[in-house]
């Protein structure tokens, strides 16, 4: 037996140092100690001991056991000590490589012009709120006074869901959402994409952005309609601008308007970026229609506002002096990067 012993240490012992993966030092540690293990082996034939024997054997046993084990765990640390030094090896840095050049992203056209309009309506008291664009027939054209066979409809065809739900024209229905659930009175803008059945070419996109605009309170007049814009004109595109109101019609507002402001290129006496005008249009307004107030439920005896609504796209093209829009939407890193 205690032949035996001896020859399980001293085979463990050199199957242990010819290890040189800690997967096949596993195997080895099966191979002894592991349940089938030839030193378990021995345990389990305790029983074929002479019972004076035994203690003796026994100790033979956990002597053997001890020793296999802690040359175990010493070549484990070595091999593990190895393996680490081998990944340090090989994961050396060269400190000398020129750095790769850490390239911070920025914002583009259509967000600057946005967070400028934000900016100037905010410090007017205006909140900014957002509607969804997969909206309802019935706030996109019902409620804003344009019923089902309105001509308006035709104008700004777009894609449908089923008959009832569509991808909103226009962020006009965030005013009947905003009267729907805010306390009086009201001051909003709300921003957001929109969507129509056009061609894409220069000047038209199936998906752009519009700003929203809304005032309700008691006395509201035309008076302030204009003088609101008028500040934002300036603020916008220069302390000298102007603006003109032309009338116009939309089904939400009586009396409606167009807005032009006087051209920042040329101040007004006619250039190529106004085509010779010398005006240049950038939005739709009006006084809220009695009607779209009742609708959603403001007594237009008591309460009355105004709207506008403003293309994003076409501000920051204005600004910028880009003259297709395609360019906002192709992402050209060499072209956002102007701005
Ligand atoms: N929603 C209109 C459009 O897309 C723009 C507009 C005009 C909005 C007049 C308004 C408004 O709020 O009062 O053509």
């Amino acid at each position: 037996m205690k032949e035996k012993l001896q020859k399980i240490r001293e085979e463990a012992i050199s199957q242990i140092q010819s290890s040189k993966e800690l997967s096949k030092l596993n195997d080895v540690r099966v191979a002894f100690l592991g349940k089938k293990g030839e030193l378990t082996a021995v345990l389990k034939g305790m029983k074929d001991v002479l019972p004076q024997d035994r203690p003796a054997v026994g100790q033979l046993v956990n002597e053997t056991r001890a020793a296999i084990e802690e040359m175990l765990e010493e070549t484990k640390k070595k091999l593990e000590a190895a393996e680490l030094e081998f990944k340090l090896k090989q994961e050396v840095i060269d400190v000398t490589l020129p750095a790769k050049k850490n390239r911070i992203g920025h914002r583009h056209p259509n967000t600057i012009a946005l967070e400028e309009v934000e900016r100037i309506f905010v410090g007017m008291g205006y909140e900014v709120v957002e509607g969804p664009e997969v909206e309802y027939d019935y706030y996109n054209f019902e409620a804003l006074n344009i019923p089902q066979d309105h001509p308006a409809k035709d104008e700004q065809d777009t894609f449908y869901i089923n008959n009832k739900i569509l991808l909103r024209t226009q962020t006009s229905p965030v005013q009947v959402r905003t009267m729907e659930t805010r306390p009086l009175p009201i001051r909003m803008i709300a921003p957001g994409r929109v969507f129509r059945s056009d061609e894409v070419d220069a000047t038209h996109s199936p998906s752009f952005h519009q700003i929203e605009g809304m005032v309700i309170d008691k006395n509201i007049t035309f008076a302030d309609l204009k003088g609101t814009l008028a500040e934002f004109a300036k603020e916008l595109f220069g302390k000298d601008t102007k603006v003109k109101f032309r009338p116009h019609h939309f089904p939400f507002t009586e009396p409606s308007a167009e807005v032009d402001v006087t051209c920042f290129k040329c101040g007004g006496s006619g250039c190529r970026f106004c085509k010779g005008s010398g005006w240049i249009e950038i939005l739709g307004c009006g006084m809220i229609h009695p009607k779209v107030l009742r609708m959603s439920g403001i007594d237009p005896e008591v309460y009355s506002g105004f709207a506008f609504g403003v293309g994003l796209e076409r501000i920051a093209l204005l600004k910028y002096e880009i003259d297709d829009m395609r360019l906002l939407y192709e992402n050209d890193d060499r072209f956002l990067s102007q701005f």
